[in-house]
């Protein structure tokens, strides 16, 4: 027997809820989004992740069900997992999942299993950003005009740049995580979520950005775009092995390019990837020329315009956000216009950063976020040209699509 050495992660997977909005006649953890329960995709993408403590919290009376999905979930870290019986309200539950964490788990991650398409790399995102002080909370852009109304009258507009959709993951310090929720206890407080609670008592939150397949099933309208996510792309919780898409129509192809000059401050991003010491690249986002030129092939395959018309500088909410962003979004907008991603293949021309250490890393995260196959190559130029004067990069990216 192999003796797995013990996290000091541990992932609270809250499902005890019942799903009142969904109207589905049955706790809303176990209703399927297609072959699997909305419980079972959720625990797909937290074993994909790095190995964790994974505590379920299920609806009482489901406990028996809510272990199977489990069991299903798990494969060869069944002993890293267990499931414990919930409470009436959502921060009773998560209370329920922190009595059992085990002794060596240093951060905890609350995680709602209606949240059931998010990705592994969130998770792991959320996990190494949370320090020994601060919590993290991925959060979205809102990108809908906000207004403030009452009695049937608008009242007033509400400034979106200062707002943020909040998601799970959510990641804390385990004794800070603790401390609040005696605290919430004490004061007999109640908290929609945990960075709320977090914060109540004190201690700060950090966000990192979310993505936009972290959505939250709440409504039959939610599961069926679930539904369609899955159908239109193939497995999105098991994506670090992308299945290929479904090919019903004759296929489209389309070809994006971009360029950005270095210049700048912080890291470099490229290809959804940070790249600590390496010159960043400028731009109105964080500059990442693979991802643009990645939604570009991707838009112009499917006839559905072009980047700056979807994210550009007319969208303030997408300033500064990473490939994640932008990636899980143009996917959206495929698979809501009738289209499956078949392939991306991508090459950029610059000297820096040395591409091939990386290359398996930046394949695998963009293919997940996209939930198809993604290769990419570098080259220089000789000399030749911007790229040649390490002025900038140059990127070319081809994808093919499907009508599904
Ligand atoms: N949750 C929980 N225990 C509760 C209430 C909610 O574990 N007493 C969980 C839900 O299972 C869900 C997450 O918290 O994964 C977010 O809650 P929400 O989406 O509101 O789910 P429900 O409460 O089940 O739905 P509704 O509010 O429509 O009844
Ligand atoms: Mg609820």
């Amino acid at each position: 027997m192999t003796l797995l050495p013990v996290p000091d992660i541990a992932i609270i997977v809250v499902a005890a809820g019942s799903g009142t909005r969904l109207e589905a006649g049955a706790p809303k953890a176990l209703v399927g989004i297609d072959a699997h329960t909305i419980l079972r995709h959720a625990l797909d993408g937290v074993f994909a992740a790095a190995p964790a403590q994974v505590i379920v919290v299920a609806p009482p009376g489901y406990e028996g069900d809510a272990l199977a999905e489990l069991e299903a979930a798990a494969g060869d870290r069944r002993d890293l997992g267990r499931v414990v019986t919930g409470g009436a309200t959502r921060q009773q539950s998560v209370a329920a999942g922190l009595a059992t964490l085990w002794g060596d788990v240093k951060t905890v991650l609350v995680h709602d299993a209606a949240r059931a398409l998010t990705p592994p790399s969130q998770i792991d995102e959320v996990a190494r950003s949370v320090t020994a002080d601060d919590g993290v909370l991925p959060v979205l852009p809102v990108v809908d005009t906000l207004k403030k109304v009452a009695d049937g009258a608008v009242v007033e507009a509400v400034d979106r740049s200062e707002l943020a959709a909040a998601q799970t993951p959510q990641g804390f310090p385990r004794a800070g995580l603790e401390a609040a929720y005696a605290k919430a206890l004490a004061d007999g407080a109640e908290y929609t979520d945990d960075a709320a609670l977090f914060a109540a008592a004190g201690y700060r939150v950090r966000h990192i950005p979310g993505s936009a397949l972290a959505f939250k099933i709440t409504t039959p309208d939610d599961l069926d775009r679930a539904r369609h996510l899955l159908t239109a792309a193939g497995t999105v919780s098991s994506a670090s092995q992308p299945v290929a898409a479904v090919r019903t129509g004759t296929p489209r192809i389309g070809v994006g390019t971009d360029v950005h000059a270095f210049g700048g401050e912080a890291n470099l991003w490229l290809a959804g990837l940070e790249w600590p010491g390496e010159q960043p690249l400028s731009g109105h986002s964080d500059g990442d020329a693979v991802a643009h030129a990645i939604v570009d092939a991707l838009l112009g395959a499917a006839g559905l315009g072009d980047i700056g018309e979807h994210f550009g500088t007319s969208h303030p909410e997408y300033a500064g956000a990473h490939a994640d962003v932008f990636l899980a979004r143009t996917r959206e907008l495929l698979v809501e216009a009738g289209f499956a991603i078949g392939n991306v293949s991508v090459q950029f021309q610059g000297n820096r950063p040395k591409f091939s250490p990386r290359r398996a890393e930046a394949q695998s995260r963009l293919a997940e976020i996209l939930g198809a196959p993604v290769s990419i190559s570098a080259t220089t130029t000789d000399g030749l040209g911007f790229p040649g004067r390490s002025e900038g990069i140059a990127v070319t990216a081809v994808a093919i699509v499907f009508p599904v």
